[in-house]
């Protein structure tokens, strides 16, 4: 999936693109099928709520999973990843889903992606692209992203390390400064029907507020990096930061419903 001019623009100037239910049903319904067994293992990998059971995120899902492994190669993934790094090839960064339980799924601090990569894992510069697929519906009520638009064009931003307010350690910014930029811009809520691929960059602020509703929301998330900008620093967990920086090489467009129709090949 090749982005236009007008696309990669708006990319540059608002710090997003959203694509409402580019995945379809059936390739949405068998990342679904993935997740109940992927939550209920007992693992390092999937961080539960502070306060409760309830899975908040699952780390290295395309190492755990098929349908996963395939996902981050998908070329309606990739492609763009590429194209919005100027050609350079990408490797897997990150991988993970980020769920919000129904009624238990907590805050996500406003933040930079950055902030994290840089003072954790020693990644040079704010290159690594973030692509979101939507597993479940996310609506107003579900705990959306929000997303302050125009924001990554300030560059990086000094941050905070918060280990309190949540079970996830993140570097986190302070009200003073996100008042100011929402004064110079607007905040996007991600919404979309399960299948919507949203794309931001790694000094885009974003953040979500808890899920009070009867609705999950599970999103999943890759971090692609370009192989020039690989991480310098080695203390996070490798299922937590990946350290193949190996190009990701694209699978076909029917890789998804391939694996449904041939569940027996070698999984790709
Ligand atoms: C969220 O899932 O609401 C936040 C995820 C992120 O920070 O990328
Ligand atoms: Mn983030």
């Amino acid at each position: 999936m090749r982005l236009t001019t007008a696309q990669v623009a708006s990319y540059r100037d608002r710090g997003y693109l959203i694509f409402p239910g580019l995945f379809a049903g059936a390739e949405v319904a068998l990342m679904r099928a993935a997740l109940p067994a992927l939550f209920d293992e007992r693992r390092p990998e999937n961080f539960r709520e502070k306060a409760s059971d309830e899975v908040r995120s699952a780390f290295a899902v395309h190492e755990r999973s098929d349908v996963f492994r395939r996902l981050v190669r998908h070329p309606r993934l990739i492609t763009p990843a590429v194209q919005l790094s100027d050609g350079e090839p990408v490797y897997v960064q990150q991988v993970k889903i980020n769920v919000k339980a129904a009624f238990a799924g907590d805050v996500w601090q406003w933040h930079q992606d950055f902030s994290t990569h840089h003072a954790e894992d020693g990644v040079p510069l704010p290159r690594p692209i973030n692509l979101h697929v939507f597993l479940d519906d996310v609506t107003e009520f579900n705990g959306p992203l929000m997303l302050i638009a125009g924001s990554q064009r300030t560059g990086p931003i000094a941050a905070n390390l918060d280990t309190t307010t949540t079970s996830y350690p993140l570097w986190t910014l302070d009200e003073a400064t996100i008042a100011k930029l929402v004064a110079n811009g607007d905040i996007v809520s991600a919404k979309g029907p399960a299948g919507t691929l949203l794309i931001f960059g790694d000094t885009m602020v974003h953040g979500s507020a808890m899920n009070m509703s009867p609705w999950r929301r599970a999103i999943f998330s890759l971090i692609a990096n370009p192989v020039s900008n690989a991480q310098t620093t080695l203390r996070r967990p490798e299922w937590i930061h990946h350290r193949d920086f190996t190009p990701i090489a694209p699978l076909a467009d029917d890789c998804l419903l391939a694996l449904a129709e041939r569940p027996a090949a070698i999984a790709g």
